[in-house]
């Protein structure tokens, strides 16, 4: 075979072959499909795209160049969940407990914040000591130990989509449907889970902004994981504001903790149960929707879904106390108020320009290789629906270096819209696509 006859084909609109595709992706580590040859074929599959058949084939090629978890070991259904992304969505902290102490082995391999959006890991990582840099064997430790495991992807999970990522980053083929399917689907299906549950999120904080283009990357990874015979549930979720009231990582710590007490702002507990109970009913712990929600429910109110988040912390080398003292967390040494211009009712709550602000606060990285600040972040005190008195603070932002603060503060003035319509918070969940 020839790189440059594949290229071509798919540059005038042709569909590969399985055969094809899994050559292309095997010269990544043969050596011999240059880089200008993949970065070709990417902008080609960028502009004609691909049919289900050649995203399946993709998306196996991208898992076989790495190792396949074997998890066989251990009994019951293995299931995760991935989100696509957005602001303030910390719900793996709280729904993989929850899933685990209803009997579901969850085995996470997360990742990290980049531009607007947060990342598990950098979450996880504000408790002091936490690791999420486990070997495979580790893995399976914490696994055993817990029935939960969370860690960022390792050298043996899909390298091919390594290589991809950082080659779409820097040709502008990122926002190709397929490609970000098969992205995802790979290092999913590596990580030896039985059933998966999607968070798909739409709105202006997401990656997908547009509902009908959200559906068609559900769509795409439902197909993708039910062609390799797992069990899939996809949610599409509204990310036009952010979720909960934290935002930045040990702030989220603090708030997935209140959750897993029982209390935590509702959006946010309402749709990590919902996650949480797809979970429990993929991995085949209730008969029903209705049961698995109730099954979740009863391990929080019983304590036994924050006692094995406890567990997990402890275990990944985390100290489990600062889930009890949050002066353990990183804390931030400034604060500042962000009050509202009028009375009224938010309108509007923008998620893109809150990520934007904590991130200008060092929350976040521009790049994959910029390290974070732990500790800031900011904390709404209003959301979409609420009425606000004028001179009320809309916002607190915690900070520690004030550089860009008078950028971070105009971003989040510009996030909010008050006027003196009331009216009522829109659903998170807008769809489910289940089997
Ligand atoms: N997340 C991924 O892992 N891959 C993509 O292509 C996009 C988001």
């Amino acid at each position: 075979m020839r790189a440059v006859d594949i290229i071509r084909a798919k540059r005038d609109g042709g569909t590969l072959s399985a055969e094809q595709i899994e050559w292309m992706v095997g010269g990544i580590a043969r050596g011999d499909v240059a880089d200008y040859q993949w970065s070709a074929l990417l902008m080609a599959i960028l502009l004609k795209g691909m049919s289900g058949e050649e995203t399946s084939a993709l998306t196996m090629a991208m898992m076989r160049s790495g190792s396949i978890v074997d998890l066989s070991m251990f009994p019951g259904l293995k299931v995760d969940k991935h989100s696509t992304g957005g602001v303030g969505d910390k719900t793996s902290l709280i729904l993989a407990p929850i899933a685990a102490a209803a009997g579901v082995p969850v085995p996470m391999v997360s990742g990290r914040g980049l531009g607007h959006t947060g990342g598990t890991l950098d979450k996880l990582e504000s408790i002091p000591g936490f690791r999420t840099d486990l070997d495979l064997d580790g893995y399976r430790r914490v696994l055993r130990e817990c029935g939960l495991v969370m860690i960022g992807q390792t050298a043996e999970i899909a390298p091919a989509d390594k290589y991809l990522y950082g080659m779409r980053d820097a040709t502008a083929t990122v926002e190709s449907i397929p490609l970000i399917a098969a992205s995802i689907m790979s290092k999913k299906l590596a990580e030896g889970i039985d059933g998966l549950v999607l968070d798909v999120k739409t709105g202006n904080g997401a990656f997908m902004a547009k509902l009908e283009d959200a559906r068609a990357l559900a769509e795409a990874m439902c197909g993708i994981g039910r062609s390799m015979g797992k069990r899939i549930t996809a949610l599409i979720t509204r990310m036009e504001q952010p979720l909960g009231l934290m935002v930045g990582n040990s702030l989220e710590v603090i708030e997935s903790v209140e959750c897993l007490n029982g209390g935590g702002p509702k959006d946010l507990m309402d749709l990590s149960l919902e996650l949480a109970a797809e979970m429990v009913l993929l991995g085949g712990k209730a008969k029903s929707l209705e049961e698995a929600r109730t099954t979740c429910r009863r391990v929080v109110d019983s304590g036994e879904a924050l006692e094995r988040f406890r567990r997990l912390v402890a275990a990944q080398g985390g100290d489990p106390t600062s889930l009890d003292d949050f002066s353990r967390l990183p804390t931030a040494r400034s604060r500042e108020d962000v009050v509202s211009p009028e009375s009224g009712y938010v309108q509007r709550l923008a998620a893109w320009p809150i990520g934007h602000a904590t991130m200008l606060l060092g929350a976040g990285r521009t790049r994959m290789d910029q390290g974070v600040d732990h500790a800031v972040g900011l904390c709404l005190q209003a959301k979409e629906g609420d009425f606000v008195k004028s001179g009320e603070p809309l916002c607190t932002l915690h900070y520690n270096d004030a550089t860009r603060l008078t950028e971070a503060v105009a971003a989040v003035r510009s996030a909010f819209q008050i006027g003196p319509e009331p009216l009522s918070p829109a659903d998170v969940i807008i769809d489910r696509l289940a089997d």
